[in-house]
């Protein structure tokens, strides 16, 4: 499946909330790092040959039947090994230490007591600040172990046998409030298992161009493009590695935002030169949607339609025998669990049926989304595509309460386009805001305007912060702010006389209202 790699690191999950952390950490040191299952054998282990293994924190106890545990044989094959939390713990019990329950745990910022920097906290100065969620506490070494740190809760906070390369935190290194985290990284990495800093973003490119192209060999390939980032860097990158081999599908629903589809035609035609068919299907996506109110009646037919419009043009291209999709690292890594309940049936251009018979090319299975974003910017994509917020596959649909119409798209639509001008006008941290955006409600509301009585819509404004879109909070934008984009939205969208914010976070609403 992965080509070989100068250096990997392998992040054995016990169920922690911050793996992914972890392995975004190891990638910002420039070393390949890939999440395993806890109970990955040893043989699995000696197959890929990781130069560091890091064992994860996780919600159990050791203590308690069932915990997860490893194969202890894991510590006898000579490759350095970095314990946090969970797997601090772990380490303990399994080399002959003990872990027990104290009195009361330790959650937050707690100051951290070096002892004897050894290796893995060398350079760690006194005064730090470490991040801590743990119950448990390890309370008596294995043999062999030197005491690093301690905290006033975890009297060892911080061991290490750099004979056998065996390293154990028992607070986060990998949260932003571990103030000199870093460091932790830094010395294991680079002083410890003396990692390649290999992975950048122009090997990811090389590695890429090279995978894609001993993959499809002289096949042609097809690309749904949907103007997002995944979609738009998974195309990139397959074009620079086969050039006209790639045909680029762009299904113009008349959902999307202002000028996106002049944007992705303008960059993928003009710009990189590539190959892309672009379909109006705007009548047939509104045809189908007049008279529907219900959400999931709106996203299934807008679902049907755009599936049904791809196949029709890829069918077109016969020798096409592969598609790309702008599949992520944490869609993979997540693919499998899911038993959540449906709350909504999300449609993306990843959601083509089952049926048609294409293999897959993903060239961005191993990345995380900013890494998605550095590639996308290294390939010269333009920023509104590498930094366009989240979009809906079903568009501007799912932004319109009730009934979908022509009149109300261009409502929604220029409403948003002011939200997202005065945003980026505003400065606001990328990050941190997810998601900035305006619906339109199905009811209507009296107001005055010029001495008239007017009657029309409300414009809803959303803005949400999240990390994942699992969770969000709305976002606490400054009044100007808002002032700005109100009384912009009702001088310049006819049709608006109010606008109101959304002050509900995720759950119990979600971030779009169907
Ligand atoms: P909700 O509204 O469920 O949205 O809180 C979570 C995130 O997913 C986006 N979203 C979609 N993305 N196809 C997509 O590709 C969809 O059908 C879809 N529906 C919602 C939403 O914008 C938010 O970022």
């Amino acid at each position: 499946m992965y080509t070989a790699r100068s250096s990997r690191v392998l992040v054995l999950d016990f169920g922690a909330q911050y793996a992914q952390l972890i392995a975004r950490r190891i990638r910002e040191h420039h070393v390949y790092s890939e999440i395993v299952h806890h109970g990955i054998s040893i043989e699995a282990i000696r197959a890929i040959a990781p130069k560091a293994i890091v064992l994860s924190g996780g919600p159990k106890s050791v203590n308690v039947p069932g915990a997860p545990r490893i194969d202890p044989k894991i510590f006898e094959l000579g490759i350095p090994i970095l314990g946090i939390c969970y797997g601090a713990q772990l380490i303990a019990d399994e080399l002959g230490g003990e872990v027990s329950r104290g009195e009361s745990g330790e959650y937050g910022k707690v100051q951290l007591r070096i002892l004897n920097a050894g290796e893995i906290a060398n350079g760690v100065t006194e005064d730090s600040v470490v991040w801590m969620s743990h119950f448990d506490a390890v309370t008596r070494l294995p043999r062999g172990f030197t005491l690093v740190a301690s905290t006033p809760d975890a009297p060892c906070a911080a061991f290490e046998d750099p004979q056998r390369g065996i390293y154990a935190v028992q607070f986060h290194p990998e949260v932003e409030h571990t103030d000199q985290g870093w460091k932790f990284f830094d010395n294991f990495l680079r002083k410890i298992v003396r990692a390649e800093p290999s992975w950048t973003n122009f090997s990811i490119i090389e590695e890429a161009i090279e995978r894609i192209k001993a993959e499809v060999g002289e096949s042609d390939v097809i690309c749904a493009l949907s103007g997002g980032v995944d979609s738009s860097v998974a195309a990139a990158l397959v074009h620079r590695a086969i050039g006209d081999q790639l045909h680029c599908v762009f299904v113009d629903t008349g959902l999307m935002r202002f000028g996106e589809a002049e944007t992705v035609e303008r960059t993928f035609t003009e710009q990189f030169g590539i190959d892309l068919r672009s379909i109006d299907a705007s009548k047939r996506f509104f045809d189908g949607l007049a008279g529907v109110t219900d959400p999931e009646a709106k996203r299934k037919i807008i679902g049907e339609n755009f599936i049904r419009i791809f196949e029709a043009s890829a069918s077109e291209f016969k020798d096409a025998k592969y598609l790309v999709q702008g599949t992520l690292y944490p869609d993979v890594i997540e693919s499998g669990t899911g038993t959540a309940a449906r709350i909504k049936s999300h449609h993306n251009v990843g959601g083509l049926p089952e049926d048609m018979d294409f293999a897959l090319v993903e060239p961005l299975r191993e990345l995380f989304k900013d890494e998605v974003r550095a590639i996308g910017e290294e390939l010269g994509l333009p920023d509104e595509i590498v930094w366009r917020q989240p979009f809906p596959g079903p568009g501007l649909a799912v932004r319109i309460v009730g009934e979908v119409s022509r009149e109300k798209v261009e409502i929604v639509r220029a409403a948003d386009k002011i939200v997202a001008e005065e945003v980026s006008r505003a400065n606001l941290d990328k990050r941190a805001l997810w998601q900035s955006f305006a619906v339109l409600a199905d009811i209507r509301s009296v107001g005055v305007m010029g001495d008239e009585r007017s009657y029309a819509y409300p414009i809803i404004l959303r803005a949400v912060e999240s990390s994942d879109a699992m969770t969000a909070d709305w976002a606490r934008l400054p009044y100007e702010l808002l002032e700005r984009i109100s009384s912009r939205v009702v001088a310049e969208v006819p049709g608006v006389n109010r606008v109101v914010y959304d002050i509900t976070s995720k759950p119990p609403a979600t971030i779009e209202w169907e």
